[in-house]
Order: structure tokens, then C-alpha cells, then sequence
């Protein structure tokens, strides 16, 4: 089997790319590097079955070249998170939506399946106790860019359905709730990493508001697999899946965890939002996937408990040889809680 998987010198990218290698894929990675690294395939970049293609996804030769020699897709590459793309809108845009249409254009022209890399970005404000496939989107006005990842991959996700419906492209969404895990960067705003990297450089942790918004993270060792057995399973083509952490957790509480897992003795600060975001900035309270449509399917059962999260992401740190894995911006940590 030939694998594409764009964006794969992302974070995710770079773990699914060793899971495909490891089940005996050939795996083709088209990435423009962006904000991914060829460090996060440092451990795969021996293997004779890689092949790396520095490139971008709005090079519409680069794609149809790419998705010519492959026998399926991952699409992962994309602006991701809320702050990158409140700094570079349009750019962000382009990418998200431009150079999403450009891979399912490719798919659907040379009938090539696709897994397609969506978030629980997309329901925005509706903070339901559990959130279904088909619960309702709740977006504040598509003017504030703090919206404009949730919509661009709302509309990549019916963009898909379109193609799947109208010219029978065989397409798969998964939403991503918070996946976490080592080399996943903190200068994009992603709280794990970045109070992990306070703990272990002993500076205080930076939490927003009172600390008791929640999320509900999941490791990228659950997650990896299920994207590819989701993948693999023709019954769920033409739809979308959650694939979230089972586990909410207040962010004071993740930072206590944190303090103790490291065994840090730097201090918990907490920082009002209207110090910590632009004014204006909306946070979600609570996001909680409900798991059950992947969980009945493809039996998705994430087991990694947060503690052993936490202690994988220090390990990454504590182990890297790449020094950007050490940077945080005060800006990286400004947006922390609301990036999924
Ligand atoms: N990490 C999460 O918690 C999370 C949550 C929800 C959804 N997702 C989705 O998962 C996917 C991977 O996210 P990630 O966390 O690994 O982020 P990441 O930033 O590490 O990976 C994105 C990759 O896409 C590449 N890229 C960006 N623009 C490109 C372009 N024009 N052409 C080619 N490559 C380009 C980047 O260089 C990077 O390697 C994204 O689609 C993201 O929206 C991630």
C-alpha cells in the first residue's frame, strides 16, 4: 500500500507516518513545512519506505503529482489552532480551504480514498455535555478571525461531502478533540506543552481565567491508530467520527497534575483573560466529545490516562535535540486553552 499523508512533518503527521511505516506502508509525505519539522520524522527517516516531498497543498501540480502515486490519502497538513490564524488570516484560509478543494479535487479525479483531518473546533461555542457527530455548530461572526479555523474546516468538511455525494470520492472525517503527545509544539498555543515546558524550566504556570474551563485531551498513541482504522473500514466512508479524550479536566487541575508529575516547585499563576487575550477573545468552558459512533464502530477506546499524557510530553521535551521544542512565546501561551 502507498500512502500520501500531507502534513506529515506535523506533529500527528510525523506519529502517523511511523504507525504506517511500522504496518508496511510506502508512505509519500507532501508538507511545505510550515510550522512542521523534518525533527518530528527523525525516527522514520531511514526507512527506505519514506519518501519526503517538500511542497505545499496549494501547488496544484505538487498535489496531482502526489495523489497520482498513492493508493490513498491522509490529509492532515493545515493551518492549525486558533492563534496562527488570527496572525496570518489569509494565508490560513487559503490553505485550509484552497488547498483542502485541491486534494479532493486530485482524490476524486484519480479515485483515490481519502482520510480527511477535521477538529472539534468546528461546534464552536456549544459546550452540550457530550457532543455528537451531528450536534449543532455555534460560531461567533465569521469577521473575527478567532471563528475562521472552525469554518474553514466546516466548510472542508461539506466541501467532502459534496465530492463523496455528487462524484463518489470515498471520504472519511475525523474530528481531532485536543490530541496530545511528544513534538507537539507549544509556540502554537497548545496548553499541554506549554505548561509542561514552565514546569520544566521552573517558571510559573500560566492559567487563564479562574482555571476551571475544561477540556478532555487524548494522546496521539489512542489517536493514530483509530484515524487509521477508521481509514480502513469501508462502512465509514461519506461520514464523520469524534475522536476525543474520554476524561474532562479543569486546566487548574491539569497544572496541579503537571507540577506533580515533573516534580516542579514552580507556582500556578493566574491570569485574567482580559490580560491574557485580545479584547474580545471568546474561550469555550467545556468541550466533551461523544466517542460512541467511533466507539461502536471501530471499537475506539482511548486508554492513556492524563497523568501518563503528561509524563510522555516531559519526556519529549526533556529529550529533544530540537531547540524550538523548548520556545514559548508569552504570545504561544496566550491562547493556550482554546486551541484544539
Ligand atoms: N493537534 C490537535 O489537537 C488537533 C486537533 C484537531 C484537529 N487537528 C488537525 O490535525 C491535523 C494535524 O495537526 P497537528 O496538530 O499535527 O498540527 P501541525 O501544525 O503540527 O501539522 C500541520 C502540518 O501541515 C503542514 N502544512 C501547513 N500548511 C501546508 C501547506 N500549504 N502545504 C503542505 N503542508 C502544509 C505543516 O508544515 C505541518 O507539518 C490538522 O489538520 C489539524 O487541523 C489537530
Amino acid at each position: 500500500m502507498r500512502t500520501l499523508v500531507t502534513g506529515g512533518a506535523g506533529f500527528i503527521g510525523g506519529h502517523l507516518v511511523e504507525h504506517l511505516l511500522e504496518q508496511g506502508d510506502e508512505v509519500l509525505v507532501l508538507d511545505d513545512l510550515s510550522t512542521g519539522s523534518l525533527s518530528n520524522l527523525r525516527t522514520s527517516r531511514r526507512h527506505p519506505g519514506l519518501e519526503v516531498e517538500i511542497g505545499s497543498i496549494l501547488d496544484p501540480v505538487a498535489v496531482n503529482d502526489a495523489v497520482g502515486r498513492v493508493d490513498r490519502v491522509f490529509h492532515l497538513a493545515a493551518a492549525v489552532g486558533v492563534k496562527l490564524i488570527v496572525e496570518h488570516p489569509l494565508q490560513s484560509l487559503r490553505t485550509n480551504i484552497h488547498g483542502t478543494e485541491n486534494i479532493l479535487m486530485a482524490c476524486t479525479e484519480k479515485d483515490v480514498p481519502l482520510l480527511l483531518a477535521s477538529t472539534s473546533e468546528i461546534y464552536g461555542k456549544n459546550t452540550a455535555d457530550k457532543l455528537s457527530e451531528d450536534a449543532d455548530r455555534i460560531l461567533g461572526s465569521p469577521l473575527k478571525s478567532r471563528w475562521t479555523y472552525a469554518a474553514a474546516k466546516g466548510i472542508d468538511e461539506s466541501f467532502a461531502k459534496a465530492y463523496h455525494d455528487e462524484h463518489g470520492l470515498q471520504v472519511t472525517i475525523v474530528r481531532l478533540f485536543n490530541t496530545v503527545g511528544p513534538r507537539q509544539k507549544g509556540r502554537y498555543g497548545m496548553v499541554v506543552p506549554n505548561l509542561v515546558g514552565q514546569a520544566l524550566r521552573g517558571e510559573p504556570l500560566t492559567v487563564f481565567g479562574d482555571g476551571r474551563q475544561t477540556r478532555c485531551f487524548s494522546s496521539v498513541n489512542d489517536i493514530v491508530p483509530a484515524v487509521v482504522r477508521l481509514a480502513e473500514t469501508p462502512a465509514a466512508v461519506g461520514q464523520a467520527f469524534n475522536l476525543g479524550g474520554q476524561h474532562e479536566i479543569a486546566i487548574l487541575h491539569l497544572a496541579s497534575r503537571i507540577l506533580e508529575i515533573t516534580g516542579s516547585h514552580s507556582g500556578i499563576r493566574l491570569v485574567p483573560y482580559d490580560q491574557a487575550y485580545a479584547p474580545g477573545y471568546e474561550d469555550m468552558r467545556r468541550r466533551v466529545p461523544d466517542n460512541a459512533k467511533a466507539r461502536e464502530l471501530i471499537g475506539f477506546d482511548p486508554q492513556t490516562s492524563i497523568d501518563d499524557i503528561i509524563a510522555g510530553v516531559a519526556a519529549g521535551l526533556l529529550n529533544s535535540v530540537d531547540e524550538d521544542d523548548w520556545v514559548m512565546s508569552q504570545a504561544g501561551a496566550d491562547l493556550q486553552v482554546a486551541t484544539s
